[in-house]
């Protein structure tokens, strides 16, 4: 069974679905947040996972830089061990060298079919544009933001209708199913990073 820390900076519905579709396949070892009042520390503390957080002000509210803030959450990290690390709603960039030493068993999920509307407001996006379908991605995270090779897609219709609010919650829910199973995935070691591809069987 593969051990799993989740990134969270959020209400964490993702992680909810991570934790409610455990079952043999992963087991989440450590929830850590870069916020402290994140709703899914909570979720994380009512399964019974230990939690982390990790502001990225330090005690006099100074802003941490980029490397110093990623070399602790690394440590954190690196002090639970974990197999696989899942970002699940986790609004920061991480640095390059973070991610490289993570590559391979660093996850994401990201509310667009990706490679389309990488980055944020992505639903507003979506609806400007005119288009018809969105969606969203689980993939590996490399250094260039959204960019990594993709393990699994859902997509969903965009309404003519539709507000922002209610396609991020139309794709929100298919987002709870595909995680799950996105993770499964490498976890049982059908899908794996070579090459800068996904590379499934
Ligand atoms: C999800 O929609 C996720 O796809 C998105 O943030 C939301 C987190 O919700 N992630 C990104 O936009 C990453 N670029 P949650 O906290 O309820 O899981």
């Amino acid at each position: 069974m593969k051990r799993v820390a989740v990134l969270i900076s959020g209400r964490g519905s993702n992680l909810q679905s991570l934790i409610d579709a455990a079952d043999g396949h992963y087991q989440i070892i450590l929830v850590l947040s870069n916020k402290a009042d994140a709703g899914g520390l909570e979720r994380a503390r009512a399964a019974g996972i230990a939690t982390q957080v990790i502001p990225h002000a330090g005690p006099l509210g100074e802003k941490k830089c980029r490397e110093d803030f990623d070399a602790e959450l690394d440590a954190a990290l690196r002090a639970t061990n974990p197999d696989i690390v899942v970002l699940a709603g986790f609004m920061r960039i991480l640095s390059d060298g973070f991610v490289r030493g993570w590559e391979g068993r660093l996850i994401n999920i990201h509310p667009s079919l990706l490679p389309a509307y990488k980055g944020t407001r992505v639903h507003e996006r979506v609806i400007a544009a005119g288009e018809n379908l969105s969606g969203a991605s689980v993939h590996f995270v490399v250094p260039e933001l959204d960019a990594g090779p993709v393990i699994a897609q859902a997509s969903v219709p965009v309404h003519p209708s539709d507000s922002p609010q209610a396609l991020a919650d139309r794709v929100l829910a298919v987002e709870h199913t595909l995680y799950p199973e996105a993770l499964k995935l490498l976890a049982d070691g059908s899908v794996r990073l070579e090459k800068g591809l996904a590379v499934f069987g």
